[in-house]
């Protein structure tokens, strides 16, 4: 790798995307040749048209299967990024295009003014699935279901619970989406704009996560709608919530009447190795939010709630393609999966392996890994500061044949799709031995 591109892409710090291999290493056979329309994969003509929303490495994926990837070059990779914790069946699943496959021939989209077969059976595979849940809205991405739910809490506040100035309490660290109040709700600066000019003022206030006492002061200061928090932190560093910070954010909630918001497009949908994170902790939320692998990367979000939080009438809220048949004949794909072929039970196993694997490599390499976080296969390396930052080191996994994703500055994240096989965990673990070896 010449000395520009890895300063460039050093610069990178929180870019979600992968550097260039100089000798990816195959690791089953060539998918097939690359064949890629040459004015589409060129990157300057790409750079020339869209705008530049994200820091991207020089690579070019053109085809997948299973849990590898492809370039325009033919080189393979492992995919331990799923497109970031979201194509749980890997890539080109035959469930996942039998489906889409069938429902485009039968009929892809018609608008919510209309009853939508697909979107009920998603809705009642979530409400059965999901203790304490009732009702489901859909939508095509984790910020919008978080936008949904924010709208949701705050008019639940002020209609039941007569509150003239509501807000939203977050954690630090905590990663929500793009939208204006999404923005507002995740508490990390970097993501404001200058002088915060992204931030809707008084929407959201924050607290410490996993900080009972920060949590309890915030909650005092202001009239609260909801508590909105990720289980687990995934953008923010995989950061697991602890059972008593989670079980006193239900008590606030439930002596108050504000509702208490789970967070799960990162962390739910089997990746943790229950179907949802927060089942780890046995805390039941009012509001939940899902997106990223609920469609195995076809786009689709929901925001369940319970009965009690259920004020949306009609012409509150609504999105075009919300729950559309397309998204949800992928989601019910992903549903089945769930159901018939073991999938969160194989995050489970894999991640146990994965874990065990990274703590041993956390034994081996004490001076070099600071810890190692996460559940199932949602885990994160923390990085001595002293090796150069997460994104130095996922390039280096990268010129190896492994993809994986920075979360925040030293932390490397893994999250390959949840049908991952042992051999395929074996094979990135060696990959980053060779890697930390070098570090
Ligand atoms: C926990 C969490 N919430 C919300 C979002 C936003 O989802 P989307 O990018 O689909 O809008 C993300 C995205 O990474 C996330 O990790």
């Amino acid at each position: 790798m010449p000395n520009t591109s890895v300063r460039l892409l050093c610069s990178i710090a929180a870019a979600a995307a992968l550097a260039a291999p100089r000798c990816a290493r195959p690791t089953q056979t060539k998918l097939a040749a690359a064949t890629a329309d040459p004015a589409v994969a060129s990157r300057e003509a790409f750079d020339d048209v869209v705008q530049k929303t994200y820091g991207r490495y020089p690579v070019t994926i053109v085809r997948g299967s299973g849990c590898e990837l492809e370039d325009d070059a033919g080189r393979t990779y492992l995919d331990f990024v799923a497109g970031i914790s979201t194509c749980c069946l890997g890539h080109g699943d035959q469930r996942l295009v039998d489906a889409i496959t069938k429902q485009i021939q039968e009929v892809h989209h018609v608008s919510n003014l209309y009853y939508i077969p697909n979107q009920g059976a998603l809705a009642a595979w979530l409400v059965k699935n999901t203790a304490g849940l009732d009702k489901a809205f859909f939508c095509n991405s984790g910020g919008e279901a978080n936008e949904a739910a924010i709208k949701l809490s705050l008019k639940h506040a002020v209609q039941e619970r007569g509150l003239k100035d509501p807000v939203i309490l977050t954690a630090y660290g905590s990663f929500h989406g793009r939208t204006m109040a999404t923005i507002s709700a995740t508490a990390q600066p970097k993501y404001h704009g200058p002088e915060g000019c992204w931030q809707v003022k008084g929407l959201a206030e924050h607290f410490e996560f996993n900080d009972i006492a920060s949590l309890e002061a915030a909650f005092e200061k202001h009239e609260v709608a909801a508590i909105l928090v990720e289980p687990i932190q995934g953008e923010g560093g995989v950061r697991v919530g602890t059972q008593e910070f989670l079980q006193k954010a239900r008590e606030l909630c439930d002596a108050s009447g504000a509702l208490l918001v789970f967070d799960e497009v990162q962390c739910g949908v089997g990746r943790t190795g229950r179907l949802w994170g927060h089942e780890h902790v046995n805390v039941i939320p009012d509001v939940l939010t899902c997106a990223k692998a609920l469609g195995g990367g076809v786009p689709i979000g929901a925001m369940l709630c319970a009965d009690k939080a259920n004020v949306f009438a009609p012409g509150d809220h609504a999105t075009t393609y919300g729950g559309n048949p397309l998204a949800c004949a992928a989601a019910l794909a992903v549903a089945r999966a769930v159901d018939d072929d073991g999938l969160v039970a194989n995050a489970a196993a894999r991640g146990a392996q994965l874990e065990a694997g990274l703590r041993a490599m956390g034994d081996k390499y004490a001076g070099k890994i600071t810890e190692v976080r996460g559940r199932g296969l949602l885990l994160g390396l923390e990085l001595s500061s002293e090796l150069g930052g997460a994104a130095k080191f996922v390039q280096a996994a990268a010129d190896r044949g492994l993809l994986l994703v920075p979360a925040g500055a030293d932390v490397v994240r893994f999250v390959p799709p949840l049908v991952v096989k042992a051999e395929q965990v074996d094979a990135a673990l060696g990959i980053l031995e060779e890697c930390l070896a070098e570090a």
